[in-house]
């Protein structure tokens, strides 16, 4: 049966972005209903929407009388999905707190489906006490809210606030409508063997990238790991059906389709947006987390004393998250670490495995470029023995390893 989506555009510049959505929903066999508010007609036109979901754009409560002997209450409810995308912080606030003063908002007061709000907005306005309070009563009230994107803003900014591009929400669309995989969903990505979608259902937790311990406000301690394997990661993890979070270090990388992404600096936030995630059926652990922070962080610029004696700086050790999730209450029914070694590697793994609670290391060869390069050498080591897969691109290391964790988590839990 088609699946049908009303899709709510608030006013924002991202609303150009929503035309390509419904281009991308259209062209996977997705009904689209478009509603528009009032400022969202200053972006997007009803004509061009009406083209794109060949269907009445809908505008002001009083069309729905006068064009249409359609209600609101049948409007909300023909679709399987309500997605609000953009949505500012202006129309979350309103659905926050059940205002119902135009048409948009009136649908989604009397909806009784899964509604996914997709925010965009000014960075201040996305860290603004008022939108976390509202977005954390939408997500308690069940809304689906997906995290914005980082970047340069349509105002000069810079940070986070900028609606996800239109692969990445109809990715999500089609994950909350259980759409089977699209045929080719990204160009030259391996696909997987058996079920469509081995990890339907599941929930992957993935860490990615550096961390970042900062020394004073200028200065941090990190590290080279580029966060390309973690994201290949989460990415497969996500082509396979899962529910993704990826908790992310400080990378220059896109979020990918279908994933959630939660950005971090430190390992001890790391750890704070890992334990926030669970529970999770499997975790993923790639990030190459600081081993040390400073005792003290200062906070204003160290400097130069000018004696020539060594810098004042104390360290003290990271929490171990992987070792933390190994002995967690909840934790995962697949742990899943990473190390990089460059000798004695099945025996360095096998250690690190007792020693921090995990099923599996996936242990890098980091003898050649490993880090920042796009190919990998690992050698999968469990209580079963070693599994060894040898200079392959790591989107392939990615899909393996998603096939691996597919097949292991339908033994343990099915
Ligand atoms: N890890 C973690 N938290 C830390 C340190 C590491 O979760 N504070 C995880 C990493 O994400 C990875 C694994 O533990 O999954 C790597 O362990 P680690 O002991 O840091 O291995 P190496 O980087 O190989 O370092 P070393 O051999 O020096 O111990």
């Amino acid at each position: 049966m088609t699946k049908r989506v009303l899709l709510i555009i608030s006013g924002g510049i991202a609303a150009y972005k929503s035309l390509e959505l419904v281009r991308l929903l259209r062209k996977r066999g997705v009904a689209v209903r478009a509603v528009l508010t009032q400022s969202a007609e200053k972006f997007v036109t009803p004509l061009s929407l009406g083209v794109l979901t060949e269907d009445h754009v809908f505008g002001q409560l009083f069309d729905l009388k006068e064009e249409r002997e359609i209600g609101h209450i049948q409007l909300s409810r023909q679709a399987d999905l309500v997605v609000v995308a953009p949505a500012t912080a202006n129309i979350l606030a309103k659905m926050a707190n059940g205002i119902a003063d135009d048409l948009a908002t009136t649908l989604l007061l009397a909806t009784d489906k899964p509604v996914l709000a997709v925010p965009a907005m000014n960075v201040r306005m996305w860290h603004h006490a008022a939108t976390r309070r509202n977005i954390a009563q939408l997500q308690a009230d069940g809304v689906h809210v997906m995290e914005p994107d980082s970047g340069e803003m349509a105002c000069g900014e810079f940070g986070k606030g900028r609606m996800p591009e239109p692969e990445a929400i109809a990715a999500e669309v089609a994950r909350l409508l259980a759409l089977p995989l699209a045929a080719d969903p990204l160009a030259g990505q391996p696909d997987f063997e058996g079920p469509d979608a081995p990890l339907a259902g599941r929930h992957v937790l993935v860490t990615a990238g550096p961390t970042h311990e900062p020394i004073d406000p200028v200065r941090y301690i990190a590290n080279r790991s580029s966060g390309k394997q973690g994201f290949a990661i989460a990415a497969a993890a996500a082509r396979a059906g899962a529910r993704v979070t990826l908790v992310a270090g400080p990378v220059h990388l896109p979020t990918p389709a279908g994933v959630r992404r939660i950005d971090v600096e430190t390992a001890r936030e790391m750890l704070a947006a890992v334990e926030a995630a669970l529970p999770a059926d499997a975790a993923i652990m790639v990030a190459a987390v600081a081993d040390w922070r400073t005792a003290d962080a200062a906070d204003q610029k160290l400097k130069k004393d000018g004696s020539g004696k060594p810098a004042p700086l104390a360290l003290v050790e990271n929490p171990d998250i992987l070792a933390k999730l190994g002995k967690h209450a909840k934790r995962p029914a697949l742990l899943v670490g990473f190390a990089a070694e460059t000798q004695k590697i099945a025996e360095h793994a096998q250690a690190k495995l007792t020693r921090k609670g995990a099923d599996w290391i996936v242990a890098n060869d980091v003898s050649g470029d490993v880090m920042g390069g796009d190919t990998n050498s690992v050698h999968i080591v469990s209580g079963d023995g070693i599994e060894s897969w040898d200079n392959l691109p790591k989107d392939a290391v990615a899909t393996r390893l998603m096939q691996k964790v597919a097949d292991t988590l339908s033994a343990r839990l099915d």
